[in-house]
């Protein structure tokens, strides 16, 4: 029997799960949006203030819920990078002196990694290798995943990542931080008729008239501002601008899902991160996979955002390959390269 605790602090939730051979045995998060919504985004300071202040209740809480003790744990998964680097310090400290007293292991755990690796949780069927596309608020890439720990970028944004451009765009049409879920929301609820109702002309595509797998969306937000600021800014133009944003943002990455897949020859597709919640990418990539016979792969809605269970789960596989503790040094890093060593 091996149990994993797992702990995630690197932005603005704190999450802890703990995952046995069993499965996933119990998840508590807390999210910050309320401390931050008032500043338009994450303040570093209050974030780390905010993980020391749940830490200890949300560990309580899932020993709880999992009804074991202390001494069940046999290892201790903590994010050690990237992301903020006063949160994932509380995070780690935390993970690095519980794994001393209780004199078990503590593995660092790369949080893209676990993000990639979330969609494994529900379905440990799904094997390497797989193409991942990492759609975040930090991060837009496509990356061959060869095994646990061996993983290659194929592309990247140059400027803003997807949900980024979500919460810009949202941001600039007058929609309350983090915009970008709700901007989605919308955008599947425009009723319009692209005919007879108010509705933009069709937003460029970037980048897919050019070879490779690079993304840009900067260009798409300075766009959406431009049509917003002619338009009638009203609730239909609201609409109408996130349903055309949506759609050419969708659909670039749909076509760039399938050069990858093409590129690598590789017929799995992972999808990773918070935007993995979109529901029109979604369904943009079922059909398209399932046309050129490939199956994509998304985690649980609730896992696609940071949480506990995806860094529970890293680790527990890390246990399985005896990965060696990460020592007592408490080390983090702010940039990591996912191709990278701690
Ligand atoms: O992975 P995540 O929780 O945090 C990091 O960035 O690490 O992703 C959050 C991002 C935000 O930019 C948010 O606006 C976006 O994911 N997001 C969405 C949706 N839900 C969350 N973007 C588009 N459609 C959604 N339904
Ligand atoms: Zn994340």
């Amino acid at each position: 029997m091996m149990l994993v605790l797992g702990i995630e602090s690197s932005c603005d939730e704190t999450g802890l799960a703990l995952y046995s051979d069993e499965g996933l045995l119990a998840h508590a998060l807390y999210s910050q949006i309320d401390t931050h919504k008032l500043f338009g985004g994450v303040v570093p300071e209050l974030a780390s203030r905010d993980h020391i202040k749940y830490l200890v209740p949300l560990f309580d809480e899932v020993l709880k819920e999992a009804k074991i003790e202390l001494k069940d744990i046999d290892a201790v998964a903590y994010t050690a990078g990237p992301g903020l680097v006063g949160a994932l310090l509380t995070g780690a400290t935390f993970a690095k002196s519980l794994a001393y007293a209780l004199g078990i292991p503590s593995i660092a755990i790369h949080h893209l990694e676990a993000h990639i690796l979330a969609a494994k949780l529900d379905d440990p069927q799904l094997e390497f290798p797989f193409v991942a596309l990492l759609v975040s608020g930090g991060h837009t890439q496509l990356i061959e995943a060869r095994e646990l720990g061996a993983y290659s970028i194929l592309g990247d944004t140059l400027d803003d990542a997807v949900g980024e451009a979500f919460d810009k765009t949202a941001k600039l049409m007058g929609i309350s931080y983090p915009g970008g879920a709700m901007l989605a929301k919308l955008a599947d609820s425009w009723q319009g008729d692209y005919a007879h109702k108010w509705y933009p002309a069709s937003f460029p595509r970037p980048m897919l008239d050019r070879p490779g797998l690079n993304f840009s969306f900067s260009g798409l937000k300075t766009h959406a501002l431009n049509v917003w600021q002619k338009s009638a800014q009203d609730d239909n133009a609201r609409a109408a601008i996130a349903h055309a944003f949506q759609q050419a943002v969708i659909e670039t990455l749909s076509v760039k899902c399938q050069r990858a897949l093409s590129q690598t020859k590789i017929s799995r597709l992972v999808v990773a991160g918070g935007v993995g919640a979109n529901l029109f990418l979604r369904k943009v990539l079922h059909e398209s996979m399932s046309n050129s016979n490939a199956t994509v792969y998304f985690p649980k809605m609730q896992f696609c955002t940071d949480n506990g269970a995806m860094i529970a789960y890293a680790g527990y596989l890390y246990m399985k390959q005896n990965k060696k503790d990460s020592g007592l040094d408490i080390q983090v890093k702010s940039r990591w390269p996912l191709t990278s060593n701690l």
